[in-house]
């Protein structure tokens, strides 16, 4: 299907709507990212600090109740904790025509479906934080379109066919966090070693993305592979002490958690 098709037969041409229910960390970060490219955005008032300040910062949102967000909206991003979810949209009306967007880790397409009923449970939407920023991957099953309609060409979609293909990325997407705590440790055991700790961190930061940016992690670390160099020490260093290891068993353990 043609990128939009999905888009314009669902709406009749006409422009998209989007409700949010669900303010919080990742829906804020969402709305942050997307408002510029969106007429109206309705966001519930729940996190109502959060919501607060998506309409002061951007004229096209407002907030209104769970019910009032769908019938002011022609597409609904779910961004509820998965457990919580069918309680709270079990209370609401929602319409045939109504096409739904789920955030939520733990709720397949079939469970979305359920709880919406009798809306179009259309896609699942995984999004990071830095979606605020723009230039994110995300993480897209079912109306793949839809879904990159909604995050805009600034960010990119990387679509998933089944149930198990999703549970996947979710655990190894997990990685993030180790690598994240790499970076910090390293620019902790730099800062009382150089002048300017915060510009020493950022050095980090733009290595680390500027160089997984350009290069496939094997062609990088084979790069980094000059005998004797600092970086092909400290990787063995790091990988007899169990890094890599550690690494794949935390990965299998996140699996069979699922
Ligand atoms: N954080 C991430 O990086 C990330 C990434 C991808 C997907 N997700 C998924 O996104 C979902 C939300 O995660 P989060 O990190 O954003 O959690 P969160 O900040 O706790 O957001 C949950 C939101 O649900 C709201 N809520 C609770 N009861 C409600 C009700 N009756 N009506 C309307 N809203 C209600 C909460 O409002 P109150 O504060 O008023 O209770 C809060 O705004 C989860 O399913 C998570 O798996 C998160």
């Amino acid at each position: 299907m043609a990128a939009g098709v999905s888009i314009v037969r669902h709406l009749g041409g006409k422009m998209m709507r989007i409700g949010v229910i669900g303010t919080g960390t990742i829906a804020t970060a969402l709305v942050r990212g997307i408002a510029a490219a969106h007429q109206h955005i309705t966001v519930s008032n729940r996190s109502a600090e959060n919501a607060r300040a998506l309409a002061q910062e951007f004229p096209n949102v407002t907030v209104a109740d769970n019910q009032s967000v769908l019938d002011q909206s022609d597409l609904i991003v779910i961004a509820l904790m998965a457990l919580a979810a069918p309680q709270i949209l079990s209370g609401l009306q929602f319409r045939p025509d109504h096409r739904v967007i789920s955030m939520m880790a733990g709720a397949t397409l079939d469970d979305v479906a359920q709880m919406v009923a009798p809306a179009d449970a259309a896609a699942i939407l995984v999004p990071f934080p830095g979606i605020a920023n723009g230039g994110s991957p995300v993480i897209a099953q079912g109306d793949v379109d839809l879904v990159q309609h909604v995050v805009t060409a600034a960010n990119t979609v990387y679509p998933v066919q089944t149930d198990d293909e999703l549970s996947a990325y979710l655990c190894a997407q997990a990685v993030l966090s180790p690598v994240a705590c790499l970076a910090a440790d390293a620019a902790a055991w730099l800062a009382p070693r150089v002048a300017d700790p915060t510009g020493a961190e950022g050095f980090l930061r733009q290595l680390l993305s500027s160089s997984l940016m350009n290069s496939r992690a094997d062609a990088l670390i084979a790069a980094l592979n000059t005998p004797g160099g600092y970086n092909q020490q400290l990787r063995i260093m790091m990988e007899d002490s169990g890094m890599r290891g550690a690494l794949q068993d935390g990965l299998t353990k996140l699996e069979m958690r699922e």
